[in-house]
């Protein structure tokens, strides 16, 4: 199933729904990982900063799933910015994760404190040319500072906070200019969109969840690919079935006038946003 929606970046083809772990420790970060896969997901969202990146990967190599047919992304820490750590903390993943190459090596934040971003992203760069992952990307970079990172390193993605209350119209125009996408994170509002009476209304006229219909809008926008996180089996598998949801021109429009910049992902020191 998820083979029949895929984002195309270049010849990387990356399934548009992706399991997202943040929050997800210990045996609930296997739990939930083991079930994503066995229900179809071949997607799957860490980082180092996740604490999880070895429970992911022992699901992955307890799954049966053949490691090549997953797309699995990490992302730098901010404090690992600098060269000689972005690349010893990028060895670190692939043995927790147990694999020998990323799909998509994120910088997680904004780092100019730690190094510049030049030396960040051409770190990042050489790990790409060194096939230790086979693409590079960035996360949480306003549209500013995502124009510079192109100019600087061959970038796929930025990986931001996207969901009905929240656009990233500036972001998708950068990256969509430059044959990227965007990586919806909190794609579910962190669970608001489930009683949303607008989301509720349109999940009802369809049989399906309101989660379902805020993942299918986020899908049908240009360029863009979700990672909905949860640990209960039953929304694991029923989020996967926004891939099978069809919503109207009507729908999406009053999907689209619920956009309110709210933002819930917001912590101190993060950059100034569109
Ligand atoms: N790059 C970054 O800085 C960054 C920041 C935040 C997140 N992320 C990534 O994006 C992923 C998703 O974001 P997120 O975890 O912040 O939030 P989210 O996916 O928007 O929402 C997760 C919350 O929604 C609940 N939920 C899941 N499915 C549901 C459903 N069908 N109906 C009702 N509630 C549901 C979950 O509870 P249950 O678990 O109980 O189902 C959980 O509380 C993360 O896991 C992470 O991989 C990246």
């Amino acid at each position: 199933m998820s083979g029949t929606s895929i984002q195309p970046a270049g010849d990387l083809a990356v399934p548009a729904m992706g399991y997202g772990t943040f929050q997800l420790y210990g045996e609930d970060a296997y739990r939930g990982t083991r079930c994503a896969l066995e229900v179809g997901y071949r997607h799957l969202d860490t980082a180092q900063g996740y604490d999880n990146e070895a429970e992911v990967g022992r699901a992955l190599a307890d799954s049966g799933v053949d490691r090549e047919q997953v797309f699995i992304t990490t992302k730098i820490k901010p404090s690992n910015a600098a060269a000689s750590d972005v690349h010893a903390s990028t060895r670190a993943s692939l043995r927790e994760l147990g694999i020998d190459r990323l799909d998509l090596l994120l910088l997680h934040w904004p780092a100019e404190d730690v190094a510049p971003l030049e030396e960040t992203l051409e770190a990042m760069t050489e790990l790409r040319e060194a096939g230790l992952t086979r693409a590079i990307g960035v996360s949480n970079f306003p549209s500013a500072m995502l124009e510079r990172a192109f100019a600087l390193a061959p970038i796929v993605t930025d990986q931001v906070e996207h969901h009905p209350y929240l656009g990233v119209d500036a972001i998708r125009s950068v990256l969509t200019a430059h044959g990227g996408f965007v990586t919806a994170y909190s794609p579910l509002a962190r669970g608001e969109v489930a009683s949303d009476p607008v989301l509720v209304e349109i999940a009802a006229a369809h049989d399906a969840t309101p989660a379902q219909v805020a993942l299918r809008y986020l899908l049908d926008l240009p360029a863009t690919v979700v990672i909905p996180k949860s640990a209960d089996p039953e929304r694991i598998e029923s989020n996967l079935l926004a891939l099978e949801l069809d919503l109207t021109d009507a729908d999406r429009e009053r999907i689209a006038a619920l956009e309110r910049g709210r933002r819930f992902i917001d912590p101190e020191g993060a950059p100034d946003w569109d």
